[in-house]
């Protein structure tokens, strides 16, 4: 997994109203809420006192209460009530549960899954998508495979004309991507498989996006073509066009061994021409991305889920020309963890000198902030959710903290 990037784990849809919302995602069993506001509210699932989830639990005003004896916390991640010591009763401030930095844009709710800053970066999409909004309907489903093997399918599509060849939903594919309306039920298949040459093969890396544009043809004619742009987005983005078809792919780590797919296909005018009634578009969307989980990407899944090794890393494949895109994302992936532990370590170093520092002489500040207590971090939560006191090296102690903990690791 990429650190310090943004993932979208949900779409916003599915966060309940009156209910928390557990998903696992990272490797970690987290619990959505909305408070009373409406803001969302994401924090690891596991409840400190016995281990249960709080996910099976129930929102109590501002607060998530634990399904199995009570105990309540807030938005910032501390223990509010212990049903069993009685409303008076003193928390143990131990008792508490990581809360993580979420936002919701482009109707997914996004986790920033690495250090903790005080200013976190936008979350934005390619401008191929950002500037030219339309409508979309979105899945989503999990997969037993690594992501790795999952984004690496996507980022090359030579792979269709064996994979998708037998089965009659793929009709479809034949249709709109290699064949014609007058040779559909002739020879469909034979014109499909026939167009598996790649061609105009070109790639280009822009910051954390890689775009790929190339025609898939039938070697010896020409008419036979068809263009196609990919483009991948750190961390788990990519996104399909050929022709008038759109679908972007989020592939989410669930944890090492499974990945969450979020599959999203947007509306194209030869399906505004052919359903003029436009409340039944989000309709016919719908029924294809079904199809697609159920036919095309199991089919894909099928074959990923016997891939030796599980995990994609520069070294396991032998690519060939084509494979261009395949090659780049595993160059940038380690780009990027190897950059992430980079900043890890640098601001590590750097809380360290601060922490060394002499206190500053007794009498010239009168709140002395040596004094002050860093409770933010105390190495059993490290929640940075904001309850550092104090102030000068206390605080700066405190954040140190905060910093260290919550979703910050080492990437696997
Ligand atoms: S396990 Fe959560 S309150 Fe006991
Ligand atoms: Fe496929």
């Amino acid at each position: 997994m990429i650190p310090n990037q943004w993932y979208p784990i949900l779409r916003t849809d599915d966060i309940k109203r009156d209910a928390p919302t557990g998903v696992r995602r990272m490797g970690e069993e987290l619990v959505l809420w909305r408070d009373l506001d409406g803001n969302l509210v994401c924090q690891s699932a596991r409840c400190p006192h016995k281990g249960a989830n709080l996910a099976d639990g129930r929102l109590v005003g501002n607060s998530v209460a634990c399904p199995y004896h009570g105990f309540r916390f807030g938005t910032d991640g501390a223990c509010r009530l212990v049903p069993a010591l009685g409303a008076e009763g003193r928390v143990p401030a131990s008792l508490r549960v990581d809360t993580y930095e979420v936002r919701e844009k482009y109707d997914l709710v996004w986790l920033w899954w690495g250090d903790k800053r005080a200013h976190l970066p936008e979350i934005e999409l390619p401008h191929e998508l950002a500037e030219h909004p339309r409508p979309y309907e979105t899945i989503t489903f999990s997969r037993p495979v690594h992501y790795t093997r999952y984004i690496e399918s996507l980022l090359e599509f030579y792979h269709v004309t064996f994979v998708h060849r037998d089965h009659w939903a793929n009709i479809i594919d034949y249709t709109f991507m290699y064949g014609s309306w007058r040779k559909l039920w002739l020879d469909g298949r034979e014109r499909y498989i026939a167009a598996n040459k790649i061609v105009n093969h070109r790639v280009d890396v822009e910051g954390t996006i890689i775009r790929n544009t190339f025609d898939q043809c039938e070697e010896g004619n020409p008419s036979n073509t068809w263009h196609f742009n990919l483009l991948y987005q750190a961390p788990c983005m990519t996104h399909v066009k050929q022709g008038l078809l759109e679908v972007t792919t989020w592939l989410v780590p669930i944890d090492e061994h499974h990945t969450q797919a979020i599959m999203r296909l947007y509306e194209y005018p030869l399906l505004r021409m052919m359903v003029p009634v436009k409340p039944l578009r989000p309709l016919i969307l719908r029924l294809s991305l079904m199809m697609e989980q159920y036919v095309q990407d199991q089919q894909d899944n099928d074959i990923m889920a016997r891939q030796e090794p599980k995990v994609s890393e520069r070294g396991v494949n032998k690519f060939i020309a084509v494979d261009e895109m395949n090659a780049k994302y595993l160059q940038m992936r380690d780009r990027l963890k190897a950059e992430a532990r980079a900043e890890s370590e640098a601001r590590a170093a750097a809380e360290a000198r601060e922490a060394e520092r002499p206190p500053e002489p007794v009498g010239v500040d009168a709140d002395d902030p040596v004094a002050a207590p860093a409770t933010g971090g105390n190495g059993t939560n490290g929640a940075g959710n904001g309850t550092a006191n104090g102030n000068g090296n206390g605080a700066k102690r405190a954040r140190k903290g905060a910093r260290a903990g919550g979703l910050s690791k080492t990437a696997p």
